[in-house]
Order: C-alpha cells, then structure tokens, then sequence
C-alpha cells in the first residue's frame, strides 16, 4: 500500500484550513468542518441527568449553606422595610469608620449627581438640561425622610434615579445613610460649631 507523501496533502490540507473562514455571506457563520469546542457536551439549565436520582441537572446547594456574600441580614437590614413602613433608624453603629466609609461610597456613587455636599448639582445635572435634575438632598423634605427611606432610595431608586442595590453593599448603603445625615448636619452648621481654638481662623 502506498502511503500519501506530504506534497500530495498540503494543496488538500491547506483548503481545509482555509474553509474555516469561508462562508457564503458576511452574515452567516462560516462552514464547520470540525466543530473544535464550540459544541462540547454540557448541561443547559432545566435540562435531565440521570446521573441523579432526582433527575435534576442543576442540583440545590448543599442544605444549611450559602455562597460566600449571600448572607442577607434581616428585612430591616436588607431592604430598610419592616412591615410596610421604612424602619427609622440606621441598622449599623455609627463609628467614625462607618461614616468614612460613606464618605468614600457616597463621593463614587452619588455625588456624579447631587454633587459632595449633596445640594443636587453635580456634572450630571449639570450637563442633563432640565429633564434630569438629580433632587437636592439638603432640602427639608428629604432631611425629614428617615434612614429606612433614605436606605430604600438608594438602594431601589426613585422615579427617574436608578437604585445601586446591584452596584453596592447593603453595608456601603447604610454608610451613605449615615454620610447624608453627616452632610444635612454641616449644611446647618453654625460658627459655634466650630472649635474655639479654630475659630480665630475664620474668615
Ligand atoms: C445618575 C444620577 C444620580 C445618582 C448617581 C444618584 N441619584 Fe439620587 N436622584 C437622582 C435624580 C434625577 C433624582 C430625582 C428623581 C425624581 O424626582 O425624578 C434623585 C433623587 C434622590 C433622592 C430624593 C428622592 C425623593 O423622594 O425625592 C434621594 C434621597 C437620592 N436621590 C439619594 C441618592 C443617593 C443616596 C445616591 C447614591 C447612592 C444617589 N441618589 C445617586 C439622580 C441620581
């Protein structure tokens, strides 16, 4: 039996390299002469196995565990919600980390919008024109809004602002809160309010 010598396989070989970027149109896949892993055998959701009993390809996680960061805190915690009323009070201990810590979140997230001190006119609103103006935060009727609303406003939105549940941690949430009420503090602040020792270097 003759076997084929390399010269007479390159013309052939080199047709079907070539084949795999032909295709009738720009708008239809190429030929497949060997589907390489672009089709490979593997599970689709709600598909069978009968490699379980249960015949389920997607199979629960193991009972009483949860994926690392799925951990929910209770509703009040979560979504600042309790029995259809927003819940009053911040649902984290005020430390100076935490405040810092909104500070750092609510500088990334809101303040694009309603600017660092929260007066509403950061370079979104600013370049928007009229039919999107970021609210003033410093204003009574959202100082009056307790943190549970506060919460729920910025993790769910409001109208035409989006909410940052999916951008954010329930804890980076909560921390804004915190900042907000930091900022409606120094929006009503007084020379009084500043230390003796400083205050010779007012202007
Ligand atoms: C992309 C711009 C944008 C960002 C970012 C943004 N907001 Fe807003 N926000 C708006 C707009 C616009 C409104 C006014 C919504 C309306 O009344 O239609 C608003 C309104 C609000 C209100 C008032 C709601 C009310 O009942 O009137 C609060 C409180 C608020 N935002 C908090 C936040 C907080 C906290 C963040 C950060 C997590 C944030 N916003 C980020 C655009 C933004």
């Amino acid at each position: 039996m003759k076997f084929l010598n390399l010269k007479s396989i390159l013309p052939f070989s080199a047709l079907l390299v070539l084949s795999g970027c032909l295709s009738p149109s720009r708008d239809t896949p190429p030929l497949q002469i060997w589907d390489d892993m672009k089709a490979q055998p593997k599970y689709k959701s709600q598909q069978q196995s009968p490699l379980f009993g249960d015949k389920r390809s997607s199979r629960r996680p193991p009972e009483g565990t949860l994926a690392i960061g799925q951990l929910a805190g209770d509703d009040a915690y979560r979504w600042g919600v309790v029995n259809s009323q927003y819940v009053g009070k911040l649902q984290e201990p005020i430390t100076p980390e935490l405040l810092a810590h909104g500070q750092l979140k609510y500088n990334t997230y809101c303040a694009p919008c309603h600017s660092r001190v929260g007066d509403g006119k950061g370079i979104v609103g600013i370049r928007a024109g009229a039919a999107f103006q970021p609210a003033n935060l410093l204003e009574p009727r959202v100082q009056q809004m307790n943190d549970g609303e506060l919460y729920s406003v910025a993790s769910e939105g409001r109208r035409t602002m989006m909410g940052y549940r999916t951008q954010s941690t329930d804890h980076d949430r909560w921390a804004i809160v915190a900042y907000l009420r930091a900022l409606h503090r120094a929006n009503s602040g007084t020379k009084d309010d500043v230390p003796e020792n400083l205050r010779a270097q007012l202007n």
